[in-house]
């Protein structure tokens, strides 16, 4: 016990030695552009709320009235007693959004990705995953037999060598994050497609930071590129622009998700998602629709936010994607504008190595369609005074 003890006291001391303690920032009320904490209020540049739904009056009373009309939850997996009329009629209106022929739900996205792999794929197949995947796939991938290959980031030559070299597989499935969270930057979709057509593989994208608010009307990154249809599967979260609680689904062939509900193992071994959740995602997807306003204010406070950084003299990897990394390089430059920013009650989040390459380290910025305008310059101002405070700009 005591050497137990004792091991886990040093594996935190090198954990924090290595400067790679994470720590939990407190939050006493609901999430939104503006929060309170345990040190005050602050305005909020680092959720995934892009489209400021995690506390929008709506959602929260569409899972108040699930709450009296279906309960609190269902005590049991979906095909023994746990599911409800709400259940199928979510799987459907994600169908119909994603332009799959079905639809199926899980606890989080984590568990999508990791209950995917290990049914559509054998021995005999091979999975081709970019190597920025999120670690949901990456855990996913390693629960299936399938032989792995795996290409540089976003890096069409590369895919192309590793699917010819796995030419003697009986299926081959390349993954890939839709928009890759640590830079913003979207998967080059059309030439993937087009890649997967000519070797005929199946292509699935994780769209967990583009289902939503990408693409015109926010239905994602294959809306965005024109290349609905030409993803088979596709994977994302009810967790972040969707309500911002918990969820996640894969939408894909009615073939597909047939078998994922008979064989998925965190599908059939885990309780089902709880109805006030269920009913607040049918919810977004009707509001999405009937408010398209709220897809494009999120795409046009992020060109806002991100012309006035631009122009302030900040080096931002471009993009359109409402996550805005704000490159520094320089790790302890970073986290002196961080903790500045916060000191000034900007909520922003310093990533430094190892999350990132060394010398890369950045800030992390995330734009929601709730930031006002005022609040988005306030934030650039606050910029532009604590890094000329830093010297860190001229
Ligand atoms: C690309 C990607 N996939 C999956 C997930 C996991 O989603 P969830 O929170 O629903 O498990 C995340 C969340 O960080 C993500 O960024």
């Amino acid at each position: 016990m005591d050497t137990n003890r004792d091991w886990l006291r040093s594996e935190l001391e090198s954990i924090e030695e290595a400067g790679l303690t994470k720590r939990e920032r407190v939050i006493t009320g609901p999430q939104g552009a503006s929060i309170h904490t345990e040190n005050g209020d602050a305005l909020n540049f680092c959720a995934n709320n892009y489209l400021g739904l995690s506390s929008h009056p709506e959602i929260l009373k569409s899972a108040h009235q699930a709450l009296d009309s279906f309960g609190y939850g269902v005590s049991s997996v979906r095909f023994i007693c746990g599911t409800q009329s709400i259940h199928k009629e979510l799987e459907r209106k994600v169908a119909e959004f994603l332009g799959f022929g079905d639809s199926i739900l899980y606890s989080s996205c984590f568990d999508a990705n990791g209950g995917l792999f290990e049914v559509l794929l054998g021995a005999e197949d091979a999975v081709i995953s970019d190597e920025l995947n999120h670690a949901s796939i990456i855990d996913g991938v390693r629960l299936s037999k399938a032989q792995r290959y795996r290409y540089k980031h976003a890096d069409m030559a590369d895919l192309a060598r590793c699917l010819e070299e796995s030419a003697g597989a009986r299926f081959r499935l390349v993954i890939t994050d839709g928009v890759f969270s640590m830079h913003g930057d979207l998967a080059p979709l059309p030439e993937i497609c087009d890649l997967c057509e000519k070797h005929q593989a199946i292509l699935a994208v994780d769209d967990s930071h583009a289902t939503g608010f990408i693409g015109k009307t926010g239905r994602g990154t294959h809306e965005h590129f024109d290349v609905m249809g030409r993803v088979d599967i596709i994977t994302s979260t009810l967790g972040k622009a969707l309500g911002g609680a918990s969820g996640g689904f894969t939408a894909a062939s009615r073939e597909t998700v047939e078998l994922l509900r008979q064989r998925s193992r965190p599908y059939l071994f885990s309780n089902s998602l709880p109805p006030p959740i269920v009913a607040a995602g049918i919810r977004v997807l009707d509001l999405i629709e009937a408010e398209p306003e709220r897809v494009a204010r999120s795409q046009s406070n992020t060109a806002r936010f991100r012309e006035a950084m631009t122009t302030a003299g900040f080096s931002i990897t471009p993009g359109i994607h409402p996550i805005v990394p704000i490159m520094l390089g320089d790790e302890r430059k970073t986290m002196a504008l961080a903790d500045a920013m916060n000191a000034r009650g900007i909520f922003v989040v310093g990533f430094s190595y190892p999350v990132v390459p060394k010398g890369q380290a950045r800030i992390r910025v995330q734009i929601s369609a709730a930031h006002t305008d005022e609040q988005i310059d306030q934030a650039v101002t606050t910029f532009r005074e604590a890094a000329l405070e830093l010297g860190i700009i001229g």
